[in-house]
């Protein structure tokens, strides 16, 4: 099959948010700091009443009723999360009611978790997939959902939640290019969840930021070397660039880390160019930083400052629009980056994205992280694969717009409901309907052997 990669997409996120600056207010932190120093402005959340498994009904069943889609015509269906209520049964056989009345049963895959990166690690599975001796022909389904709730302190205004499902298959508009893919994973205790009776991270965050940064540097020089490679096989010499990027997408723990991570890729670049032009041009002035090396270089505010300076114009042309749904709606753990990817389909014209290459970094903490790229079709006219993915996804600021805004302290009490209740038998979760989106998936009841009892709104 030619192509494979991503032909829909669809997203999912709780209908009820808090403001940001009104967070501040109320835990009594310096005005400024959520908003302008971390570059969110509100965090979806949700009740009692919506867990991992409604999360992933509702935007799978959306996917494949917006597109029309019969159920016997998947073949494979995973799910990337990092939420778990139960240690055994993976999200995925829960999905599985959905195919029921079809009685389609014959559809591979099943949960992977490592942090935010089970969803990139189910998308490669997927495209492999496709692309195996073991394709029967049919679309594979990925998803990936998340709650991300943090306990009280300075990470919860980092916290969100929401889920993502891609439709995979040949003839994309969004193809997975081939052979361009860079990895780094390693053993770190920067945010990991040991304590399986809290919904809660335990997290060190100074140390999950310079892990992420880490994990970006080498999965940038791999990334390269393996395009400059391909290139060199075909007669190019030259080093690759941000430039050969028309967008950059991030795994996005919280805006501004994504805005470093632009200035963190061109100090990359910086220090891989032979003879970079200080005097002049994008690199003027920064001759001072052209003996340093990168892993002295995490905690450097001076470099992080002359980078970000520098790389403004970049971000804001490469990676800016795909920040709607992450300040808007918060981390949403897996499905992060694929929320950047969403939104920057939402904003761009179909003219901007035909032909070209955007490049995404995956990150989940433990750690394990990917660079890769997607490169868009050709073909934007009316009625193409890409005009129909793009018109699907244009309604996704009013959707955000329509969502209803909750007063801080609501917010703390419910998240003090999900801590008491989360991990109970025999009860029926706290949550009004009307904090629900027609067509939403919740969690109805949950009975006196665990066993969760769903239904739609
Ligand atoms: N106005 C403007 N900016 C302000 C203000 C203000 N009044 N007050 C503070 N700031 C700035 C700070 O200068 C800082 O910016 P800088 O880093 O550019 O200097 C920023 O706001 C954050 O302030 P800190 O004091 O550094 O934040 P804090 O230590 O309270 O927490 C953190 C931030 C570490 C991100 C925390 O929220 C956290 O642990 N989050 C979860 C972990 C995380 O998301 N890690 C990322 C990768 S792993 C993953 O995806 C889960």
């Amino acid at each position: 099959p030619k192509d494979v990669g991503i032909l829909a997409l669809e997203v999912y996120f709780p209908a009820q948010y808090v403001e940001q600056a009104e967070l501040e207010r109320y835990d009594g932190v310096e005005a400024g700091k959520y908003t302008r120093g971390l570059g969110q402005q509100q965090m979806g959340f949700c009740a009692a009443h919506e867990d991992i498994n409604s999360l992933c009904l509702t935007v799978v069943q959306r996917l494949v009723e917006r597109g029309r889609l019969s159920w016997d015509a998947i073949g494979r269906l995973e799910v990337g999360t990092e939420t778990v209520i139960d240690k055994s049964k993976a999200v995925k056989t829960v999905l599985m009611e959905l195919f029921r009345d079809s009685g389609n049963s014959d559809v591979e895959g099943i949960d992977t978790t490592n942090a935010c990166y089970g969803g990139t690690a189910s998308l490669f599975n997927a495209a492999a997939w496709v692309e195996s001796s073991a394709w029967d022909g049919r679309y594979a389904v990925v998803v990936c959902g998340d709650i991300a709730v943090y306990a009280t302190g300075n990470a919860r205004p980092t916290g969100g939640a929401g889920a993502i499902a891609m439709l995979v298959g040949p003839n994309a508009p969004l193809v997975l290019e081939r052979g361009l893919r860079g990895t780094h994973m390693e053993h770190a205790y920067d945010f990991y969840k040991p304590d399986l009776a809290s919904e809660y991270p335990v997290v060190d965050g100074p140390l999950s930021i310079q892990c992420y940064l880490r994990a970006l540097d080498r999965c940038y020089a791999v990334y390269r070397r393996k395009a400059e490679s391909q290139w060199q096989q075909a007669g190019i010499h030259r080093p690759f660039t941000l430039d050969d990027f028309k967008f950059i997408i991030f795994h996005t723990p919280f805006c501004k880390l994504v805005q470093k991570s632009v200035g963190r890729l061109l100090l990359n670049d910086f220090l891989a160019a032979p003879n970079p032009d200080t005097a002049s041009g994008l690199y003027k002035g920064l001759q001072p930083f052209r003996g340093v090396k990168l892993e002295d270089t995490y905690t450097s505010k001076e470099v992080e400052k002359a980078f970000q300076a520098a790389s403004q114009e970049i971000f804001n042309q490469k990676t800016k629009p795909s920040l709607l749904l992450s300040s808007r709606n918060g981390n949403m753990y897996t499905p992060s980056m694929y929320g950047c990817l969403a939104s920057l389909l939402a904003q761009c014209s179909a003219q901007d994205l035909a032909g070209s290459r955007i490049g995404a970094f995956s990150y989940g903490s433990g750690l394990a992280a990917s660079m890769f790229s997607l490169r868009v079709s050709q073909d934007a006219a009316p009625g193409s694969p890409l005009d129909k993915l793009l018109s699907s996804l244009a309604d996704l600021p009013t959707r955000l717009d329509a969502r209803k805004r909750v007063a801080p302290q609501d917010f703390a009490e419910i998240m003090k409901r999900r801590e008491e209740t989360h991990h109970l038998a025999n009860h029926t979760p706290h949550g009004s309907h009307t904090d629900l989106f027609p067509g939403t998936w919740y969690l109805e009841r949950v009975d006196d052997k665990y066993r969760r009892q769903y239904a739609r709104k």
